[in-house]
């Protein structure tokens, strides 16, 4: 997969700055897929502006690749209509479900990890990645629980959910501190299951904690120190990966977020840059 660099998400907050300065000094954006299956409106317009200047890629919250359902197709043809449209470097969506009999929960919660859940979210993707003829890439979300039920791991179903459909990882670094923070994961064991080359991007994030020890993933402030940690031990393991910021509340002007961008970008330069020969003896 296309190394695009060191990202940042498109939010409407910097709709304004981008109709009028363009992409200048983004190397990509990505964009949430459901914000543009209506036709016209500012998101078009800024994509317009936009699309011929930097990559974009896709990011859904919607497929629901774990609802008992599947994806509808009417789904499936509306993000086909905006991939022909913007030719997104990839496209990825959350291992997850939120929805029961067409009614949405606009959640993205969690599924019990066990062989039955994995053969349906399995035929799932094979559906989704034959009806969109590209590799799809799913996240790793925040959980506040965890099921009962589940037989194994996020990653080692992640990883196994990569080898039976050749699906690919957007490793979310935050959402796995978040979860080591509330139930007590390891990140490590995570980054240990997934085996390398499977992790097509990384999302890095801030999330918020509270004084009973709790943490919730909002998107908001800069990536803390416990995530960058995370971030270089994922970079050691998987190489250098496509990396992007997300910023979803009290969005800062785009520079902030860029300046998180170019941290990434710096950490990915120190940890992975070729050693220097050394000199031969005199
Ligand atoms: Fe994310």
């Amino acid at each position: 997969m296309t190394h695009l660099g060191h990202g940042v998400g498109l939010r409407p907050s910097h709709y304004a700055w981008l109709l009028e300065h363009g992409a200048a000094g983004v190397e990509w954006f990505e964009v949430i897929s459901e914000n543009c299956f209506g036709a016209g409106g500012r998101p078009w317009a800024v994509l317009e502006r936009i699309r011929d200047e930097v990559p974009l890629v896709l990011h859904g919250v919607g497929m629901g690749v774990g609802d008992a359902r599947g994806p509808s197709d009417a789904y499936l043809a509306r993000l086909r209509e905006v991939i022909a449209a913007l030719s997104p470097a990839w496209v990825s969506d959350h291992l997850c479900w939120g929805s029961v009999d067409g009614t949405w929960t606009h959640e993205l919660l969690p599924i019990p990890y066990h062989e039955r859940t994995l053969a349906h979210v399995c035929a799932q993707v094979d559906r989704v990645q034959g009806s969109l003829r590209r590799r799809l890439l799913l996240e790793n979300i925040t959980s506040y629980l965890q099921w009962q039920a589940s037989e194994m791991t996020e990653g080692e179903f992640l990883a196994e959910l990569v080898r039976r459909t050749g699906c690919g990882v957007l490793l979310d670094v935050n959402n796995l501190v978040v979860n080591a923070t509330n139930l007590g994961l390891d990140p490590m064991a995570t980054l240990e299951a997934l085996p390398p080359g499977s992790v097509g991007q990384i999302h890095l994030a801030g999330h918020t904690r509270y004084p009973d020890g709790s943490a919730i993933d909002t998107h908001v402030g800069p990536v803390p120190d416990a995530v960058w940690a995370v971030y270089r031990a994922a970079l050691r393991r998987f190489g250098a990966v496509p990396t992007l910021v997300e910023w979803d509340d009290e969005v800062p002007p785009i520079d902030v977020v860029l300046a998180q961008a170019a941290r990434a970008r710096a950490i990915e330069a120190e940890l992975l840059a070729p050693s220097t020969p050394e000199s031969p003896a005199p």
